[in-house]
This record gives structure tokens, C-alpha cells and sequence, in this order.
């Protein structure tokens, strides 16, 4: 696996929600080929168990997110048996899309409670554990869709642009204890789902025409940023939103 080595992060607890596939999934090969010890949950069983039956040692519970009580116990167990959470990756998301007059209330609070709820939770979960060793990263996987405000997903946008003033707010809240809180916002990235569903080649044309930097975005492109954000190379960085987009905002 290419890309830099991070000392820092050998041996190191790290929780990442939605794993199995697309971005989470390059997340937890690029953690693992670190040294981390990783543990992941994700809704897709079949597609979890096999990721982590690959990965020597990574930890993986089949769970959605929405169910706070077994978002929790999941990490506290993942703490238990690894050893406690010093590097929590905020990942899980559904950019499901849908107008905002074709929106009822029951699915606007839907999209809020898998984008938005699971960061915030999560996060208060791994507090104690980060604030008791006197240092963590929490790294939000955000949007560049709540920079511009994409069309057609609005529940989805809002999270996403809640997830970047929540990331500031725990940044502040957090720093004394030595935890940094930072988010990551990544452009169009040519994952599996993306392909299959949205990233056709008349939207990856028009995309082209949008960017500074011709090429896809590919998972480990926003990995590979991550791994620099959960490292002590980023130990003076807290509140900061990272853009991977090739240049499109
Ligand atoms: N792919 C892109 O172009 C893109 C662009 C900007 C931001 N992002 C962000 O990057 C992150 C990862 O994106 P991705 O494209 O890999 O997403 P994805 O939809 O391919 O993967 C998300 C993972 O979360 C899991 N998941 C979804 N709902 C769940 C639930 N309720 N409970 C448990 N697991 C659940 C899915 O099974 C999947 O493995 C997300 O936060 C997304 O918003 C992606």
C-alpha cells in the first residue's frame, strides 16, 4: 500500500462507522496497513465480514447507526477488547436523494439521524476514553456539498454543514483534554455506489469541466488525508475542515 508511513499511529485504537465499502473501507485498509488496531461497524454484514476477514486483527460489528444504544455499546466494546479509542473516523452517511418538497418530516429526521446523530454520539462516547489518556483525533467526513449547497439532498446537506460547525464547537470544547476534532470534505469520489448509481459519464464530464485537476478522486486519496489528520504530524491542527475536491471549490 502506498503513501506515507505514520509512526504515531502504530498500535493506535481506531473506530471507524460505515466501513465496509466505498470511503470506510479504504479507511480501514489504510489504518491497518499503519499498525492501527481497527475496529468497524457497518449495516452491510456479509460485506463487513469479509473486509475484515482480509485484515488480520480488524474488528468489525454488523450494526446501523441509528440504533444509538448499539452505536455505543459497539465502541465500548471495540474499547474493551482493543484497548480504548484514541482515533475516532466519523464516516457513516446515506446521500440518499430526494427534492425537499417530495421530503416529509418523518424522512427529513431520517436523514438527519444517520448523517448527523451517529457523529455527535459516537463522539461523546470516545471522549472519556481520549480525555482519560489526555490525547485523540476525531476526524468528521463531511461534503463539499454543504460548501456549495448541492440541489436534491437537502437532509444530507444540512448534515453535513451541521458536521462542520459541530467539528469547530468540539474542537473548542475538547482541545484542553488534548482532543482535536477536524473534518474532511471530499469532492466527487469514484467509489462503487458513485459509479453505479450518480457518476456517469455525462456527470463525470461535467465534473471535469467544474475541477482544477483533471482524474477521479479515489477513496484512498481521502485516506490517505485522514491517516495525516489522526497522526501527531497534525498535532497543532483542531477545528479545521481539509477539501479534497480537485479543485472544485
Ligand atoms: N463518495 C463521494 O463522492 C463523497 C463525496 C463527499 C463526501 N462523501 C462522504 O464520505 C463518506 C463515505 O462516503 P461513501 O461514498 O464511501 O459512502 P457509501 O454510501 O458508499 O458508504 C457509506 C457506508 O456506510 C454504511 N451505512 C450507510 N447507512 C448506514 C447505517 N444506517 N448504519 C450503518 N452503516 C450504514 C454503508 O453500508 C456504507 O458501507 C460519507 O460521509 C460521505 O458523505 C462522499
Amino acid at each position: 500500500m502506498g503513501g506515507a508511513q505514520y509512526p504515531s499511529l502504530k498500535g493506535r485504537v481506531t473506530f471507524i462507522t460505515g466501513g465496509a465499502s466505498g470511503i470506510g473501507a479504504s479507511l480501514v485498509a489504510q489504518f491497518h496497513a499503519q499498525g492501527a488496531r481497527v475496529a468497524f461497524i457497518d449495516r452491510q454484514e456479509e460485506a463487513g465480514q469479509a473486509l475484515a476477514e482480509r485484515l488480520p486483527g480488524v474488528w468489525f460489528r454488523a450494526l446501523d447507526v441509528t440504533d444509538t444504544a448499539a452505536l455505543t455499546q459497539a465502541i465500548a466494546a471495540a474499547g474493551a477488547e482493543l484497548g480504548q479509542v484514541s482515533v475516532l473516523v466519523n464516516n457513516v452517511a446515506d446521500d440518499t436523494r430526494r427534492a425537499a418538497d417530495a421530503t416529509s418530516p418523518e424522512a427529513w429526521r431520517a436523514a438527519l439521524a444517520v448523517n448527523l446523530d451517529p457523529v455527535f454520539v459516537a463522539s461523546t462516547v470516545v471522549h472519556p476514553m481520549m480525555r482519560s489518556a489526555g490525547a485523540g483525533a476525531i476526524i468528521n467526513v463531511s461534503s463539499i456539498n454543504a460548501l456549495w449547497g448541492a440541489a436534491g439532498m437537502a437532509g444530507y446537506v444540512a448534515a453535513k454543514g451541521a458536521i462542520n460547525s459541530l467539528t469547530k464547537a468540539l474542537a473548542r470544547e475538547w482541545g484542553p483534554d488534548g482532543v482535536r476534532v477536524n473534518a474532511l470534505s471530499p469532492g466527487w469520489v469514484a467509489t462503487e455506489r458513485q459509479l453505479e448509481l450518480w457518476l456517469t459519464p455525462q456527470a463525470e464530464a461535467e465534473w471535469a469541466r467544474q475541477v482544477a485537476l483533471p482524474g477521479r478522486i479515489t477513496p484512498d486519496d481521502i485516506a490517505r488525508a485522514a491517516l495525516f489528520l489522526a497522526s501527531d504530524d497534525s498535532r497543532m491542527m483542531t477545528g479545521q475542515n481539509l477539501v479534497i475536491d480537485a479543485g472544485r471549490t
